[in-house]
């Protein structure tokens, strides 16, 4: 289990283009290849859940994931880096598989660098088995890194 969750409690809502400037700092802060603006706004027109976790009206986290035809896939998933190690991941993991499941998912899919040591062992420990791998997937500082495809059933 995470560790313990202080007060206080976060609480979850829709993202909309107005929370934007906030979060592409978050992006900016947390990845070395983050998303841009365009690929956030193109998830919010194209319907995608997009959500926000917020403590005190503020972002604290998000998360960006496509339910269609009983495929859940992961595409964001981003704590604010002073927040990080606090539980928030794994709540914020939680609430995005329930809504998955309400959305008649019955698997989920994300992407993940070999690198990222922690996202693979929050992923791991939600359940994720490793079904495959993507070659030379992303850009990395240095050259390009593969990403590893995690499953989970929703079952
Ligand atoms: C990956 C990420 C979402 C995890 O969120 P988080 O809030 O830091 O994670 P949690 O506090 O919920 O912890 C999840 C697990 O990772 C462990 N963990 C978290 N940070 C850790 C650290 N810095 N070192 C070692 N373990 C760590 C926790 O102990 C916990 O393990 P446990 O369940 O066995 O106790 C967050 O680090 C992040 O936003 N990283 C940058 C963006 C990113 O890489 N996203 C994932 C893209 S695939």
């Amino acid at each position: 289990m995470s560790a313990v969750l202080e007060t206080p409690v976060p609480v979850f809502r829709p993202m909309t283009d107005a929370d934007l400037d906030q979060i592409i700092q978050i992006e900016n802060s947390a990845y070395t290849h983050p998303w841009t603006e365009m690929i956030f706004l193109d998830c919010l027109r194209v319907g995608y859940s997009c959500w926000i976790m917020e403590v005190d009206e503020t972002i604290i986290a998000y998360g960006v994931m496509s339910v269609v035809a009983g495929e859940c896939h992961l595409l964001n998933l981003c704590v604010k880096p002073d927040q990080q190690n606090s539980g928030y991941g794994s709540l914020l993991l939680e609430h995005l598989l329930i809504l998955a499941r309400e959305h008649k998912a019955n698997i989920a899919f994300l992407e993940v660098r070999p690198s990222n040591h922690v996202a693979l062992h929050l992923y791991q420990q939600a359940g994720f088995d490793e079904v495959g791998m993507r070659r030379n997937y992303y850009p990395a500082v240095i050259g390009r890194e593969d990403a590893i495809i995690l499953a989970r059933h929703l079952a």
